[in-house]
């Protein structure tokens, strides 16, 4: 990954308005500028063209990730947005969420057809595993470990685990490994380390911009 360490992104999810959005990337930029890593935001779709406008107009430190892409390339697919679409206004896709996987049933077939449109598309995959043994389609570069239980229960993978579980992940490929599940800014610094795991994916915690700088801040160091 050409990109600096750690790499730090938050997923709105299915939140926020763009009044909201806009306060957010106010509030977050500032921090942003001293942060020696890469910080990046994964608005919901609609918001991806306002936040990119935003970014570039302030020259804000901050880059855009989408939630997620369509398998189809482009074409008569009602409610799809299309990675060919969105590659002017992000840099990144989270695909493969445990989400999408169980409330919108994506398999492993889905997901590799998604890694790939996103590629075609030079948009660089964020891939969801939910533990060692998951498949991870081919090209992906950036792994985020996220197994299900930590995620938006406030009861985290320990530290060691998460390491454990990225090591065995790096032994598959040349991965960058971040984790994700009930990250926030006491936890953060144990699970980020050189080499092993290279950043965090953060939900809850990233909705509030101050719990979401006190992230930034403690990986900081
Ligand atoms: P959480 O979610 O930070 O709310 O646990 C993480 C995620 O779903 O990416």
């Amino acid at each position: 990954m050409n990109e600096n360490t750690p790499l730090v992104i938050a997923n709105l999810k299915a939140n926020k308005t763009w009044d909201e959005i806009s306060t957010w990337l106010d509030v977050v930029a500032h921090y942003a500028e001293d942060f020696p890593g890469t910080l990046v935001l994964s608005p919901a779709f609609p918001f991806l063209s306002a936040a990119s406008q935003k970014i570039k107009a302030n020259g804000f430190k901050i880059k855009l990730a989408s939630q997620d892409v369509s398998r189809f390339e482009q074409g008569a697919y009602t409610g799809e947005v299309a990675a060919s679409q969105i590659k002017d206004l992000c840099q990144f896709a989270i695909i493969g969420h445990s989400e999408r996987r169980q409330n919108f049933a994506e398999s492993d077939e889905i997901l590799s057809q998604k890694v790939l449109n996103a590629q075609n598309a030079t948009i660089i995959p964020i891939f969801c595993v939910q533990d060692q043994s998951t498949p991870i389609a081919e090209g992906v570069e950036i792994v985020a470990y996220e197994p299900t239980f930590a995620i938006g229960s406030g009861n985290p993978d320990t530290p060691e685990n998460a390491k454990a579980q990225a090591k065995e992940i790096k032994k598959r490929g040349a991965y960058t490994v971040i984790y994700g599940g009930s990250v926030s800014g006491q936890n953060a610094k144990s699970f980020v380390e050189k080499d092993l795991i290279d950043g965090i994916l953060v939900a809850t915690n990233s909705l509030d911009p101050q719990n979401f700088i006190r992230i930034i801040e403690a990986v900081s160091d």
